[in-house]
């Protein structure tokens, strides 16, 4: 049975193992950072883990819908673009430079907001004209540039859906909530009560906030987007909050009660923090200033340059490589590692970030798997047997205990990625990857592959590599074939 199945994906592809959910459509999302404030780790944790739970979910055949909820919306606008209109009356091009630097210009505006009630009192109240709304959307625009430069390299795909987008629809789901008299009156704010503490949908001010667009957010992706699984990716201190929206809902009749049905349903996927060489929480800010995400990525790519270009000199195969192909292994690999350190862990815990264990060649780094797979991938060549031919008209053997283990680690594939659609813990791939990487090199160790008279080992060779390339494909690394 084990034969079979291997023989089976061997034949019809790696899609025959994928798993089957009663789910059609999954609202994910993840990232979300705020316009005009710094993107910070804690959003490149939930790009990663929720790209991730994308790319499992479209693997099972799921349609995902991939949201970037970004802070566009709220107080901090019309201070910014106050601070802006007051500080630059009519230099249009002057603003543009200023909010070239987005960072600095929100932290004086910020001071001026603290400091000055008068100006605070008339950021409160700008809203409305037309340069307003240019002027905010100049803003979005420059910060999405940003991001935008984080999502490319770490080639991930979303799509913005910014919480000015639910606005329209917080007056009537509000209405909706009150009309089941779930709403109440509590020192001049309005309340969901349920949860401790209550959940504040309505400020004093009469303004909304986090929670009512969340709400709105929520009634849109069910009812209109018809999405039957909403996860939000975000860290654990916002465990609590997403809980009084989901428990708002189930009392609103939107979700189901947990014990009933199982969707349609609502997630939090919390995280835990990126921690420095020291212990303590991971700043990406420098005395000196502000070291950007991209910045910390291309770190990450710059050294992995450097060790391939130092090995390669080793080993006298520098020559053989073109400066193109240096370039596209070193980001694989660079960026990779910073991708799987990540997930690796379970992501409730804490971890520390560090750049030298990622990059390691040795222990439970994408780094050691992209160096297995690239072995895998040069055994498959030596062995200069047609493995498409071979796969049609041999069977796997698995006579020796070691290919057995393998054997036997190969097809509980699709048992894993199952339990990570279930658990949402994308950890339990990593593991298993690595225990894959494992299983291949003791087999590869006792068992003859290349030049023996059993063709068929070769073909456990190639089952490997496409798992080990799939389980790299969910979890966002590219595979490197060559190293
Ligand atoms: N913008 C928020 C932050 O930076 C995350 C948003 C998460 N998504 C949501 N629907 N609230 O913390």
């Amino acid at each position: 049975i084990i034969v079979q199945r291997i023989q089976d994906m061997l034949i019809h592809g790696i899609e025959s193992w994928s798993p089957i959910l009663p789910v059609k459509r999954v609202v994910l999302d993840f990232s979300s950072p705020n316009i005009a404030k710094e993107m910070h780790v804690g959003h490149i944790r939930s790009t990663i883990i929720g790209d991730t739970l994308a790319r499992i979910f479209e693997f099972a055949n799921i349609e995902v819908l991939r949201r970037n909820h970004v802070g566009d919306w709220g107080t901090q606008f019309g201070m910014l673009i106050q601070f802006l209109f007051e500080k630059f009356p009519n230099g249009e091009e002057a603003a543009n430079q200023a909010i070239g630097d987005l960072q600095s210009f929100y932290r004086d505006a910020k001071k001026k907001f603290d400091e000055n009630p008068d100006f605070k009192g008339r950021a409160q109240q700008a809203r409305g004209e037309d340069r307003y709304l240019a002027a905010w959307k100049s803003i979005c625009q420059i910060s999405r540039n940003e991001f935008d430069l984080v999502y490319k390299r770490l080639n991930v795909e979303l799509e913005e859906k910014g919480e000015s987008f639910y606005n329209p629809y917080i007056p009537r789901v509000l209405e909706e909530l009150t009309g089941k008299g779930l709403i109440t009156e509590s020192k001049g704010a309005r309340v969901i009560e349920g949860r401790k503490p209550p959940l504040i949908v309505v400020k004093r001010d009469g303004g909304f906030n986090y929670a009512s667009t969340d709400l709105a957010a929520l009634w849109y992706r069910l009812n209109v987007e018809m999405a039957e699984w909403i996860i939000y990716v975000t860290d654990v201190g916002q465990q609590q909050h997403f809980h009084s929206v989901f428990s708002a809902a189930r009392m609103a009749g939107w979700l189901p009660d947990q014990k009933e049905e199982k969707y349609p349903k609502a997630s939090h996927v919390g995280f835990g923090f990126v921690l420095g060489a020291d212990g303590s929480r991971f700043r990406t800010r420098s005395s000196d200033g502000a070291v950007r995400l991209v910045d910390l990525l291309d770190e990450a790519k710059s050294q992995s340059l450097a060790q391939l270009i130092k090995r390669l000199t080793e080993n006298g195969q520098i020559a053989k490589w073109t400066d193109e192909e240096l370039d596209k292994t070193s980001e694989a690999i660079g960026y990779g590692a910073v991708k799987y350190a990540d997930l690796k862990n379970n992501r409730l815990t804490d971890y520390k970030f560090s750049y030298e264990q990622m990059l390691s060649d040795k222990g439970n780094t994408a780094v050691y798997l992209q160096y297995a797979h690239a072995r895998i991938c040069s055994i498959i060549q030596k062995s200069n047997k047609d493995v498409e031919e071979l796969k049609m008209t041999e069977f796997i053997t698995l006579g020796h205990p070691d290919e057995r283990s393998l054997g036997l680690h190969l097809i509980q594939f699709a048992e894993v990625v199952e339990q990570v659609c279930d658990d949402l813990s994308p950890h339990r791939l990593c593991d298993y990857l690595y225990t894959l990487s494992e299983r291949f090199s003791q087999f590869y160790t006792n068992c003859q592959v290349v030049g023996s008279p059993e063709e068929t080992s070769r073909l456990l060779c190639q089952a490997t590599a496409i798992v080990m390339r799939q389980c790299f494909h969910l979890l966002g690394i590219t595979p490197v074939h060559k190293l």
